[in-house]
């Protein structure tokens, strides 16, 4: 028997729904459905520290998976129904270097590296959860609108599980070709929708619910479940301590959603003593949780949101056909599924929201990777984020923050080529339309004859004789 539900976020409503059905809204008011649990029937281990001890069993594919090691917080679904493919083995690192590039102080900045999961990015602990509600409901067929990421990982699910066919929707143009590639090269039937992401969102929604087809967005509320397992593993990193930030971007508001929603539990069931604060981190050119929140005042104020605000605010953006514009292609979205859920996150964390310029987000994400981190570029915004934050004094130097590095760096790497390139045509191309002009970390390929004394000069190992004075002095050491 479980102990679990669906629940409609709306206090007005309330409604309340077997975790059996499939839905991805409140069929009554079509509000947002959140999965709840009744915790004083489950066993849930009285100190975090206990699920640190699955680590030493790795033969076990639900104490390995990083998502279904902490399955007692996450618990709607009996061990056989669960598809796992090793998701969520990634890890947290101090990185000293990028603290002081930011002015926090050494051993302060930690980076959460999702990365490393088997499609690449974050996704894949929510499409584990997803995924095995999908084989919990017996569906055959699965499907996502995506900026890239969650059909990379939708795809490598069905793929490797060999359970579901599955459908992507993305928007034209708009998506990373190493998320493209992934989608293509696990099998997905992949949709170029002529228009963005917030079209081919809102068509699959529409099709979902009138054909046999399980929807795996973020809208998804089992697929946030998965994701609240990355703050456990912060914990985790920590010895479990809290930190004093958690920084991650902002697209659909799934991440910091599920973030929130972990926090909130974790509370609740006593397991942590404090909160860790949030920011979320929007790019400038698809900025509508920074406008709704810091322009437009709205507030979680107890699921009873200003929905005329909202109203009001895409109205406008329809008349005047706005459309997200973003290099963070990842996150360039215009009307976050997850909003609400994201005002309750902002409510429990005591958390911020910032936007950031696409100069910005490119500068920080290779700022990243010269630390060592490849992540893509919507990972980027958490750094041009924090930065943002300690100039204004809301980090302080002490703070101990966390960022998630979302999204593996091979998932875009036109940008970065583009970024680190002198080519002029591939920066007129990639970088001057979206405005920019300076690669102040650009570490530029050299081009050499295939001669040893060119090499050599190359290297600063022999004077270039087209300098005066050369490079004697380092060829010297
Ligand atoms: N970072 C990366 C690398 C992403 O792929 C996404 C979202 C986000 C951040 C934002 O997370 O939506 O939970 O706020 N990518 C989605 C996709 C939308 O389709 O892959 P969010």
């Amino acid at each position: 028997m479980s102990h679990a539900h669906q629940a409609c976020l709306n206090p007005e409503c309330a409604a309340t729904f077997d975790v059996g059905q499939v839905l991805t809204s409140c069929p009554k008011c079509d509000a947002l459905l959140d999965v709840r649990y009744d915790w004083d029937r489950i066993a849930v281990p009285s100190r975090l520290a206990e699920f640190t001890q699955r680590w030493s069993d790795r033969g076990n594919p639900l104490n390995f998976s990083g998502v279904w090691r902490f399955r007692e917080l996450l618990p709607f679904a009996p061990d056989d129904r669960i598809v796992t493919i090793g998701e969520g083995q990634t890890i947290l690192q101090r990185n000293d270097q990028l603290a002081a590039q930011v002015k926090l102080n050494s051993g302060c900045l930690y980076l959460q590296y999702e990365g490393l999961n088997p499609s690449g990015s974050f996704k894949d602990n929510g499409m584990t959860t997803a995924s095995s509600h999908a084989h919990m409901v017996g569906a055959r067929m699965t499907a996502c609108a995506s900026t890239g990421n969650t059909s990379a990982s939708l795809a490598i699910f069905a793929g490797v599980s060999g359970l579901f066919r599955c459908v992507v929707f993305v928007g034209s143009g708009r998506i990373a070709y190493g998320k493209l590639s992934q989608a293509l090269d696990y099998g997905a039937r992949t949709l170029q929708i002529r228009g963005d992401f917030d079209d081919a969102l809102a068509r699959v929604r529409e099709i979902c619910r009138k054909y046999p087809i399980y929807l795996c967005n973020s809208i998804n509320p089992f697929r946030l479940e998965g994701q609240k397992t990355i703050m456990l593993r912060v914990l985790e990193g920590l010895g479990w301590e809290i930190p004093d930030w958690i920084i991650v971007p902002g697209g659909n508001l799934g991440n910091c959603s599920a973030f929130g929603k972990a926090f909130e539990e974790l509370h609740t069931l006593g397991l942590i003593d404090r909160i860790p604060r949030l920011a979320i981190i929007n790019a400038e050119g698809a900025n509508t949780l920074d406008e709704l929140v810091n322009r437009i005042g709205l507030k979680w104020n107890s699921g009873r949101l200003d929905s005329d605000a909202v109203g009001n605010y895409y109205g406008a953006m329809d008349r005047n056909d706005g459309r997200a514009c973003t290099l963070a292609s990842a996150i360039e979205i215009n009307r976050p599924v997850n909003l609400d859920k994201a005002l309750r996150a902002i409510h429990v964390c005591d958390g911020v929201v910032r936007s950031v310029p696409d100069q910005e987000i490119v500068d920080a994400r290779a700022m990243i990777a010269a630390c060592g981190f490849g992540c893509e570029p919507a990972s980027g915004s958490t750094i041009a984020g924090l930065r943002r934050l300690r100039e204004e004094g809301v980090v302080s130097a002490s703070d101990r923050v966390a960022c998630v590095l979302t999204g593996h760096q091979l998932k875009d790497p036109d940008l970065t080529v583009a970024y680190h390139s002198n080519d002029r045509t591939l920066r007129e191309e990639k970088l001057i339309p979206a405005g920019i002009h300076e690669t102040p970390y650009a570490n530029s390929p050299i081009v050499v004859d295939n001669d040893e004394a060119a090499i050599l000069r190359a290297l600063e190992l022999l004077p270039d004789p087209s300098v005066p004075g050369g490079a004697a002095e380092s060829a010297k050491n």
